[in-house]
């Protein structure tokens, strides 16, 4: 998809060359700065009852006399926000999704200006309804015959909506990488295609190296925890490290790390039946980072990130991990491992302890990793977890641009009493509530010698039911985050 800003000429929007023209409209009159013959024809649009002036409403109008392009679709922008805008603009290119317009300009009257947010949300947009999943499906539609989208704006806004164009276009490559990792089943993504799809980011990008430690690496590195995890599955684990390294080598990195079980079956405390197949999506986080360096190997930031994925199945077996079992995680620390289900942290604390050799920064830890999570805060925000008030306030300002939204959620000492063991350092589950904070305060324990935020995305990886499928996210909050500490927006 092909992404510019125009500076329209004289007559305005109705008088630009494209396939189908978009117009954006915000407030609860017909904007007066609209072409007349725009106005005309939304008036009519109104009068007919075609169109309305609410929050999410669209029309298709087809060709309106004085209007250049030859199909002209409304759509109502609920506030004048790039989140408004951005719904404004899914709505609206709904209504050309089978149509035949390779060339669609936007314009805004009366909404969000199209500043750099606003071009961002319109790449959002229009790349968000382009997705459609193929690894396994080649019985999926082809591509829509949409290739070129231009944002119509004011001289003086230009050079900061192009920013955002060319920023959005590089985050939403990491999105839709996201999305199709994660949306792949688990016997096509296996820890060894997420290695894979590592080492490919590697080799197409400059400043990105890749490495891949395999189970003996793990193991004499003594990640206990990790292999513990792992021994019961024959696919193999893959513990995988991206660098991306676009800032000065004395620069100390922010390090991602990312939940990569590729399916979670539970274990020997094995899940119910019901939506199991939903575990697919367990390497989200995985995803995610993965996206993330997909989005920086575009944009080029100057910044240093290093990316950690512990990658394996949970699975019951005859030498799967047991009830009760303890282990040496990386730390030293030991576990007991009351439930096999809650594998997550463990693969997480060995990554963590890992993370310690870049002297990070901030270490951000990205994971699906309760359930409990996804009742605290439902689809919509993602759980934020950290005891550093500046480095949590990053992150949520970070959603906030990116449309990509957390919560952030408390960390008190309490939270941990629930952890403790008769037979090792820790257990590794609580008692029956908080348990997305007692997730969290496990970690917490292999986070003390960093700034450390933790993101449980359980509920906003990915979307249940008939719309089953992943989101990308957090890819865009976690590229705001990156981008605001390189200084690029
Ligand atoms: N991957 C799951 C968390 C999960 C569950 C994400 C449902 C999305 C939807 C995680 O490994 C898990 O099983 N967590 C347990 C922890 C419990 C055993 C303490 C959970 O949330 O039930
Ligand atoms: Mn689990
Ligand atoms: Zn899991």
């Amino acid at each position: 998809m092909d992404f510019k800003t125009l500076v329209p000429g004289a007559g305005g929007a109705a008088a630009v060359a494209a396939d189908a023209l978009l117009v954006v409209i915000g407030g609860d009159t017909v904007p007066a700065a609209l072409p007349k013959a725009l106005v005309t024809a939304c008036q009519h649009a109104l009068k007919s009852g075609d169109f309305a002036l609410k929050g999410g409403r669209a029309a298709y109008l087809g060709a309106v006399a004085g209007v250049k392009a030859p199909r002209v679709v409304l759509a109502h922008a609920a506030d004048a926000t790039p989140v408004g805008f951005r719904k404004a603009v899914a709505a609206g290119i709904a209504l050309l999704k089978v149509g035949g317009a390779a060339h669609l300009a936007v314009t805004t009257a009366g909404a969000a200006e199209p500043d750099a947010a606003v071009a961002e949300a319109l790449v959002a947009a229009v790349t968000e309804s382009a997705y459609i999943y193929r690894s396994t499906k080649p019985s999926a539609p082809p591509a829509g015959r949409l290739n070129a989208v231009t944002l119509l704006v004011p001289k003086g806004q230009a050079a900061a909506a192009d920013l955002g164009l060319r920023q959005g276009a590089g985050i939403a490559a990491g999105v839709d990488l996201a999305r199709e990792c994660a949306n792949m089943p688990a016997n096509h993504c296996t820890p060894g295609h997420l290695a894979a799809e590592a080492k490919k980011l590697g080799k197409a990008a400059a400043r990105m190296k890749v490495e891949v430690l395999e189970r003996k690496d793990c193991l004499k590195l003594g990640m206990g925890s990790f292999m513990a995890v792992a021994q019961g599955s024959d696919e193999p684990p893959k513990f995988i490290v991206l660098r991306y390294s676009g800032a000065a080598k004395s620069q100390a990195p922010v390090v991602l790390v990312g939940k990569g079980v590729t399916f979670d079956t539970g274990g020997i405390s094995l899940k119910p039946g019901g939506e199991m197949d939903e575990m697919k999506f367990d390497m989200g986080g995985a995803a995610s980072v993965l996206g993330a360096f997909r989005a920086l190997a575009e944009l080029q930031p100057t910044i240093n990130v290093v990316g950690l994925i512990p990658a394996t199945e949970n699975m019951p077996s005859g030498r799967a991990v047991k009830p009760g079992d303890v282990v040496t995680s990386m730390s030293g620390q030991t576990i007991e491992i009351l439930n096999t289900d809650a594998e997550g942290r463990l693969i997480l604390c060995d990554a963590l302890t890992y993370a310690e050799r870049f002297k990070p920064a901030a270490v951000v830890d990205i994971a699906t990793l309760t359930g409990a999570c996804v009742v605290a805060l439902g689809r919509v925000r993602s759980g934020l977890f950290s005891p550093d008030d500046a480095l949590a306030n990053e992150l949520l300002a970070a959603g906030e641009q990116g449309g990509d939204l957390a919560w952030r959620m408390p960390l008190d000492a309490e939270y941990d009493e629930g952890l403790k063991s008769n037979f090792a350092d820790m257990a590794n589950i609580a008692g029956r509530y908080g348990g997305a904070v007692t997730a969290a305060m496990f970690l917490k324990r292999f986070a003390g010698k960093f700034t450390w935020a933790h993101l449980d995305i359980a509920g906003t990886a990915w979307n249940s039911g008939a719309a089953k499928g992943a989101t990308g996210r957090p890819v865009p909050l976690l590229m705001h985050f990156l981008l605001a500490r390189a200084g690029a927006r």
